[in-house]
């Protein structure tokens, strides 16, 4: 698939994969993307895709280059659905000339024990010739490993942008936006940030910043659609998300073995409709999908988290949440807690310790009840809800 002149799209889909990273569920699927670029004195591919679609991958270059050997893998991002074939490649193209920056070089040969004498090591703004297009690189750590950087073709405009801008969801059978249909991927953006990214939204602040004065006509990332129409949208989904811009709604998410705490998540969504608010989601984490949950808490401003007591700390599908949350940006929001105990009062206490981190601003002191919850509990639950909205 030829995107622009001598830039080619080489890439692959993923429909086998359950979780990303072990993780992240993948209903869509997943492309990883690649590309290459045929120039008159030199070919560059950049990025790869993961090893177990090796076989289809190389038949995708060799369709477009024939016998010619690469003579550059830019590597932009070390993680091994980008670099997985990156040893392949070497052993298919001994002569070819990996180009990364510092860390990337190490983890080169930390992952791979694959580094040569001859590659070529980058540092923020240097570029490199392949006869027509000019190659500039930018590093951008912790977007979202130290090594990531960006590369950006001054020639025709087009940011390969590693995994930023990038989503969930394979390709189907379209590559580039102002061809398909988008609207299934702007979700699939938003979870993967909320997924992959969401602890960094300081470094995606600055990349941002770095990439602002570019003259962006083509984003090519390593997942999902090539943006054209649509660059100014993934640029403002990345800048909303990472300054924690939310829309007003409240997310309430609870475990519970017996009935209660679902009853008191009821009773906070009925007091925060009736204070008005429009949008609330109920997540029993039992149930839902980690990375759907870590969405909405991204996209709205309110927090509720509630569950009981459990060997002595918090509910486990509960603490699991709060682990991932620890570790993002979440600061801006506001949040409520309410947790049970049947003789030892524990649940409160650990929501309250994870808040630590989290750093979430309490909406009213938690709320608790022994055993079962009785009228003056769901009361209470109420109260909380409607203190979202005040
Ligand atoms: Fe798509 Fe960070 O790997």
């Amino acid at each position: 698939m030829t995107l622009k002149g001598h830039v080619h799209y080489v890439g692959v889909n993923d429909r086998v994969k359950h979780r990303f990273e072990g993780l992240w569920f993948l209903p869509q699927g997943v492309s990883y993307n690649s590309y290459l670029i045929a120039d008159s004195e030199a070919v560059a591919l950049v990025d790869t895709v993961d090893a177990a679609f090796f076989g289809e991958y190389i038949e995708k270059i060799q369709a477009i280059i024939g016998e010619r050997p690469i003579d550059y893998l830019i590597v932009n991002h070390m993680e091994p659905d980008h670099s997985g074939s990156l040893a392949l490649i070497r052993k298919y193209y001994p002569g070819v000339r990996l180009v990364g920056n510092a860390k990337t070089l190490e983890m080169v040969d930390g992952f791979y024990g694959a580094r040569h004498e001859g590659d070529l090591c980058v540092g923020d703004g240097d570029s490199l010739s392949l006869g027509h297009h000019r190659l500039r690189f930018y590093l951008t750590p912790m977007l979202h490993w130290p090594e990531t950087m960006m590369t950006y073709c001054e020639t025709e405009g087009i940011l390969f942008s590693g995994d930023a801008f990038g989503c969930f969801g394979a390709l189907n059978g379209h590559i580039v936006d102002t061809e398909m249909d988008t609207h299934d991927y702007w979700p699939e953006m938003e979870r993967y940030y909320a997924a992959i990214l969401g602890k960094f939204g300081a470094p995606v602040q600055k990349g941002l910043q770095k990439l602002g004065s570019l003259d962006l006509r083509m984003i090519c990332s390593t997942h999902g659609p090539v943006w054209v129409n649509e660059i100014g949208r993934a640029i403002e989904t990345y800048r909303r998300f990472s300054a924690g811009e939310t829309e007003e709604g409240l997310v309430i998410c609870y475990g519970s073995m017996y009935g209660h705490t679902q009853r008191m998540a009821e009773a906070v969504a009925e007091g925060a409709a009736e204070a008005g608010m429009r949008r609330i989601v109920i997540h029993n984490l039992s149930v839902s999908q980690p990375s759907y949950v870590l969405l909405d808490i991204f996209r709205y401003s309110c927090v509720a988290v509630g569950g009981p007591t459990y060997n002595g700390g918090v509910f486990p599908v509960v603490e699991d949440l709060l682990k991932r949350l620890a570790g993002r940006s979440v600061a801006k929001h506001k949040l409520g807690v309410f947790g049970g105990f049947t003789w030892s009062s524990q649940a409160v206490k650990c929501i309250e310790r994870y808040n630590e981190q989290m750093k979430m601003q309490l909406v009213s002191p938690p709320i608790e009840w022994k055993q079962g919850v009785g009228a003056d509990d769901l009361a209470a639950a109420r109260a909380l809800g409607r203190a979202f909205k005040a």
